[in-house]
């Protein structure tokens, strides 16, 4: 079954083909990067336009480079939330206009779901690798979510644990942002903590209890504080100042993943969501887990931020269940898994 994938939920434009939730036989994303860069952070209003523009020609492009026609397809499935609801309605219209007019079946996703399905796909020309089975534990961690999940089967999760106040994604971006580094910060601080020393600069560790439960805000009011006293950090104290506050961060994810393989007994992990693109946080689960005969699985990098093959490889298993998306199938800002 092919389904083409549409996602459209934040600033990133894309539509991938997927054969039977794990094929990929075309991922393209457009950035709007450049586009919010001058902002520090992602203009809402001038997200949704961005999509507007750029849907059609990257849904067109994802059938060309899959060397297919409108008639190949058997599905469409498209983020329907948590996410900018005027760029999220973009490709939800996209979808149900292309379903209408093609006749084809159609889903609308959960862009979490989405990410927790990254780990199953590969490219049509890479070697099968090994995947998680059911039930395996899932750390996601995104620009708006950090979650400790229990994935118990496609499509169904059991959360059980979950940051109180900022995600890790909007720790890294915040403070990339109060750093003078732009936006988006996470992949910044991550290149700049490659020289740094994590130990030069101490940051609180939140939430050292036996819960599940997260916190990442207090380590942006810490940044803020230190960068009153110091004033803003040039060179070697920068990178010092990124391995320390990443640090921070990835301690904090590595405990808590540890605390809930523990309390739930699960032999694999996976951690899907743009934070597991960090350097720091890949080693750092690795060195971690293995100790303890788990197994890890991360997806590339590239399948760690937003992307539609993971939204096609979700719609999947919602298409083959018989789901059904009509016309009134509406964009949703917060959507819980
Ligand atoms: O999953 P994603 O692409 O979008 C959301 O669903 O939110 O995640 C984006 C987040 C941003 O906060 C970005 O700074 C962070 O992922 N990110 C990283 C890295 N690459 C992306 N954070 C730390 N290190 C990275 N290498
Ligand atoms: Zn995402």
């Amino acid at each position: 079954m092919k389904v083409l994938g549409i996602e459209s939920s934040c600033d990133e434009t894309a539509a991938a083909v997927v054969e039977d939730g794990q094929r990929v036989l075309s991922d393209v994303v457009s950035s709007q990067v450049e586009l919010h860069r001058p902002y520090g952070g992602v203009v809402p209003e001038l997200a949704s336009r961005a999509h507007v523009v750029q849907v059609v020609p990257v849904i067109r492009e994802a059938l060309h480079r899959a060397g297919l026609a409108w008639s190949d397809l058997d599905g469409i499935a498209v983020t329907r939330g948590p996410g900018l609801v005027g760029a999220l309605l973009v490709g939800v219209q996209a979808a149900k206009a292309i379903a209408y007019a093609r006749q084809l079946p159609l889903v609308g996703v959960n862009h979490l779901e989405g990410h927790l399905q990254a780990i199953f796909l590969r490219d049509s020309d890479e070697p099968e690798h090994p995947v998680p089975c059911w039930p395996h534990l899932g750390l996601l961690v995104s620009g708006g979510h950090t979650l400790l999940l229990e994935c118990l089967a496609p499509g169904q999760f059991r959360l059980i644990g979950a940051t109180r106040d900022d995600a890790a994604g909007e720790a890294f971006d915040k403070g990339a942002k109060m750093l003078g580094l732009g936006y988006p910060g996470g992949m910044v601080i991550d290149r700049l903590a490659q020289v740094g020393d994590a130990q030069a600069v101490p940051f609180p560790r939140p939430m050292c209890n036996r819960g599940l439960d997260m916190s990442f805000s207090g380590l942006k009011t810490a940044l803020s504080a230190r960068l009153q006293k110091t004033g803003q950090p040039t060179e070697q104290a920068l990178a010092d100042l990124c391995a320390s506050f990443q640090g921070a961060i990835v301690e904090q994810l590595v405990r808590k993943t540890l605390l809930a393989i523990d309390r739930t007994g699960l032999r694999e992990l996976q951690v899907g969501g743009g934070v597991a693109a960090n350097s720091a946080l890949r080693a750092a689960l690795g060195t971690a887990v293995s100790a303890r005969g788990i197994t890890l699985h991360l997806p590339p990098r590239k399948r760690c931020t937003d992307n539609a093959a993971m939204i096609a490889g979700a719609g999947y298993h919602h298409l083959v269940q018989g789901e059904r998306a009509d016309l009134t199938l509406n964009a949703t800002a917060s959507l819980p898994l």
